[in-house]
């Protein structure tokens, strides 16, 4: 009988070991770019069934709900600017615009939180008494949402679903050397002549500084107009994040130096792998019908 009983309280222990296990993880993508939020909705929902609770703050709720995954929609998407872009227009290899993207990035930012930050679902939020143990958070053109880090304290993991920006490189010591590693804005491989090495260092200084002494001094004003004075230490929040994974692959978007806490997850938004199927005629019309359906892709 005493054994039965051992066995009994081991096996609750067990039980109750394994639950504590799961977080409450909070995950904010403020961008108005439904690709931003789609590449990271795999690690998303791998963390829901892994029995984690997640809460997502984005423009972009799911059409079905799933166990464990609670979305606040910041209610963005009504913005006409939320709509389907020609990336056929942005054409990467015009030198005005490589510099001036920046700025177009900023305005973009500017309506994310003016909006997100204002909103009622945002404000609901801020009054509730939730614990969690973890944030996660997009860095990408602006950091009026890490003004939640004052709110949540917790550790701060940062996600780029594309090669990290100049200014976000830099943040986690990871080295920008313009001489060998692009702009991201530019074309350039890592094979650079000396002039376009130059334009390099020109574009990305101005990128940096833009950022630095515009874009980060107005996500403070923005972040203490909606959430008050604590929570505006944005840049106190930056120097807190822990580690970044982006949302590339060396094979890809070229190798480069990168410190211990700066991870490349190229591909986890890839789910089974089926087999190519074994005839695949690639006529004109076939292949007409791809390139139009790129032209139409959501930015
Ligand atoms: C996850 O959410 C459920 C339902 O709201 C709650 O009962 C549970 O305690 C939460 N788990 C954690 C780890 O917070
Ligand atoms: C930012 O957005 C607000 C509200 O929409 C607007 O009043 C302001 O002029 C914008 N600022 C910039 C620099 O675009
Ligand atoms: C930064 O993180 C440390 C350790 O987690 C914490 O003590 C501190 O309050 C945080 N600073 C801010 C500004 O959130």
């Amino acid at each position: 009988m005493k054994t039965f009983r051992f066995q009994y309280v081991l096996i609750l222990f067990i039980i109750h070991l394994s639950q504590s296990y799961a977080y409450n993880i909070l995950a904010v993508f403020p961008h108005l770019g439904k690709s931003h939020i789609d590449v990271f909705l795999p690690l998303m929902k791998g963390l829901t069934n892994k029995g984690h609770n997640v809460t997502i703050i984005s423009n972009f709720p799911l059409s079905k709900p799933i166990p464990n995954y609670r979305d606040i929609d910041l209610g963005g998407t009504s913005q006409a600017f939320v709509d389907v872009i020609d990336m056929a227009q942005l054409d990467a290899s015009n030198r005005i615009y490589k510099v001036l993207n920046t700025l177009f990035l900023s305005y973009m930012a500017n309506m994310s939180c003016e909006t997100g930050l204002s909103s009622k679902a945002l404000q609901n939020f801020m009054k509730t008494k939730e614990k969690y143990d973890l944030m996660i958070i997009e860095l990408f053109n602006s950091d009026c949402f890490l003004s939640l880090a004052h709110k949540i304290k917790a550790p701060i993991i940062g996600l780029s679903s594309c090669t990290p920006m100049p200014w976000t490189s830099e943040r986690f010591a990871n080295p920008t050397h313009t001489a060998y590693i692009p702009n991201n804005n530019m074309d350039y491989s890592d094979k650079m002549t000396f002039l376009e090495r130059v334009e390099n260092t020109v574009v990305t200084l101005f990128h940096q500084y833009h950022y630095e002494y515009f874009t980060l001094s107005r996500d403070e004003q923005i972040a203490r107009k909606y959430l008050g004075r604590k929570a505006s230490h944005v840049r106190e929040f930056i120097k807190n994040s822990s580690i970044l994974l982006t949302n590339t692959h060396f094979t890809l978007t070229l190798p480069r130096p990168l410190v211990p806490n700066v991870v490349e997850i190229g591909g986890i938004h890839i789910g089974k792998v089926r087999t190519l199927p074994k005839v695949r005629k690639y006529t004109n019309s076939y292949l007409k019908d791809q390139v139009g359906r790129l032209k139409t892709t959501p930015f």
